[in-house]
């Protein structure tokens, strides 16, 4: 979609804004006085409230060339936000997509806090957002499926300073949408290789250095734990090495952002049951997340030192595979015995974050993982889970998923559930064999993986990296949801940015 910030309204739909209650903002309020009322009449008419949400749709106005006026709700007047206008833009994108109307023009008004630049900047990001879709694979689509919306004018009294925005903010909606197709792709397109070399071609160009290590690599640095879960695949695993040196001192500590990258995870020998097991070719949502941020990081050239290492590994059953009992050696050197090949996610990251520890001694390491089915029975599809070893870390990453709209919950770590992962016969087992605290016992797990001293945090993104339909938030409309790309881009700014 062609954005542009203008000040003039024109455009086959105008979108407006109105607040609960019904009130029109001031932009919305000069065209109805043109239209001598009219707009005012078809809300009452329409009974519209002003709810985040809700729409009147004017049609065929009389006195202006537009086909059609959207009167699109708010909310309350005291809790809008940045993320209730990409929202009022979402739900007006979600009506007119396909509508057959090429060009949309959004009055975005300033609001208390939230100043008109900042409005019509978020308005043209929801726009985006909510114009995603996932067609690559659908040939036969009717006309009236098919988008049509092309060219985007958010209208605002300063167009410069609006334009100047929205340029610092928007390179998060190329790293969303890049994790979107990346988990919605199925598993037989994106294998670990594919992955890898779609890493390598989207971020190259952007000045991010990206080394591939494959298994004969692997093997010589000692990473039987990640070995072992892509053993029982056709399939070469792979670790994606990405780093942006953005800061002023390009030697000084880095982030580290680690993602599990399982492109397919059948279980392995102790496999899954087949309903819905199609839902794990997300199960790299984790790799996407860490993928999409580097790509927002360096599109808008974040001044600060960040790496991503992403495990990328297909978990599948066949004759070469990993057994329960089987006990690996992990590139730290400590033993584990896999009692569970469907508890992989762990045995991947063990190694990837050792590595990112040793290889770039990094200031933090923050890893995010569609790790358990267990997070999504605590927390459902709202919060993503988060461990941390370190309050300050927490506290930032809280705070930048309330500020984006990608919340997390942090969950506790403690010595006894620790505990919970010892095994008689090795250093530790990789499930604890009860069925308690699962979400926990798994962050535990990877914790084992942490060097004494170092910040880190572990995200289960199981249950936000996709969601179920229908897709009612409208800036995330499809099964993918490109979770943790806003989260990270947000902790990078806020906590390790010059
Ligand atoms: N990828 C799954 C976790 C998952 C489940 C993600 C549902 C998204 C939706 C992970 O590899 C897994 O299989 N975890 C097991 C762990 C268990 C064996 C300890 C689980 O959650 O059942
Ligand atoms: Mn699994
Ligand atoms: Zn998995």
């Amino acid at each position: 979609m062609d954005v542009r910030f203008v000040n003039e309204v024109r455009g086959d739909a105008i979108v407006l804004m109105a607040t609960e209650g019904g009130a029109l903002t001031s932009g919305a309020h000069a065209l109805d006085v043109r239209l001598n009322g009219a707009l005012t009449r078809a809300a009452q008419a329409a009974r519209f409230t002003g709810g985040s949400g809700a729409v009147v749709e004017v049609l065929a106005p009389a006195g202006i060339e537009a086909s059609r006026i959207l009167i699109v709700g708010l909310g309350q007047i005291d809790k809008i936000d940045s993320l209730s206008i990409e929202r009022w833009a979402g739900h007006a994108v979600k009506r007119l997509l396909t509508s057959g109307l090429t060009s949309i023009a959004l009055v975005a008004d300033g609001h208390k806090g939230v100043t008109a630049a900042e409005s019509a900047a978020r308005a043209a990001i929801g726009a985006r957002l909510a114009a995603y879709r996932f067609d690559r694979y659908r040939t036969k689509l009717r006309p009236d499926q098919k988008p049509t919306l092309a060219e985007l004018a958010v209208v605002t009294d300063g167009p410069a300073a609006a334009q100047a925005r929205y340029e610092h903010d928007a390179a998060v909606v190329d790293g969303v949408h890049w994790a979107r197709d990346l988990v919605n792709e199925p598993a037989n397109v994106l294998y670990p290789e594919a992955f890898a070399a779609r890493i390598k071609t989207t971020l190259e160009p952007l000045g991010v250095d990206v080394e591939i290590l494959g298994e004969a690599e692997m093997e010589k640095l000692g990473m039987n734990a990640l070995l072992g879960v892509g053993r029982g695949s056709a399939r070469q695993s792979q670790i994606a090495i990405m780093s942006w040196r953005g800061a002023k001192n390009k030697a000084a500590q880095p982030l580290a952002l680690v993602g599990k990258g399982v492109t397919f995870d059948t279980g392995g020998i102790s496999l899954k049951p087949g309903a819905g097991m199609e839902e794990m070719k997300g199960d790299m949502g984790g790799a996407a997340a860490v993928v999409g941020a580097m790509k927002t990081l360096a599109m808008r050239k974040a001044r600060a030192n960040v790496v991503g290492l992403v495990g990328l590994v297909e978990n599948m059953p066949d004759g070469e595979a990993q057994r329960p009992g089987d006990i690996v050696v992990s590139m730290s050197g400590q033993t584990i015995e896999v009692l569970n090949t469907d508890a992989e996610g762990r045995l991947v990251l063990a190694d990837v974050v050792w590595h990112a520890q040793e290889k770039f001694n990094p200031a933090a390491v923050v890893d995010l993982a569609t790790l358990t089915g267990a997070i999504i029975v605590s927390l459902g599809h709202e919060h993503a889970g988060l461990f941390c070893n370190d309050d300050d870390l927490a506290q930032a990453l809280v705070s930048a998923g309330q500020a984006e709209g990608e919340a997390v919950w942090r969950m506790p770590l403690s010595p006894a559930y620790d505990k919970m992962m010892d095994s008689p016969t090795a250093d530790m087992k990789n499930i604890s064999g009860k069925p308690a605290a699962g979400s926990i016992t798994g962050a535990q797990f990877i914790g084992r993986f942490i060097k004494p001293g170092m910040a880190w945090a572990h995200i289960d993104i199981a249950g936000t990296a996709w969601k179920p339909g229908p897709y009612e938030d409208p800036v995330s409309p499809s099964w993918a949801t490109g979770y943790g790309v806003r989260l990270l881009n947000r902790l990078v700014a806020s906590r390790y940015e010059e």
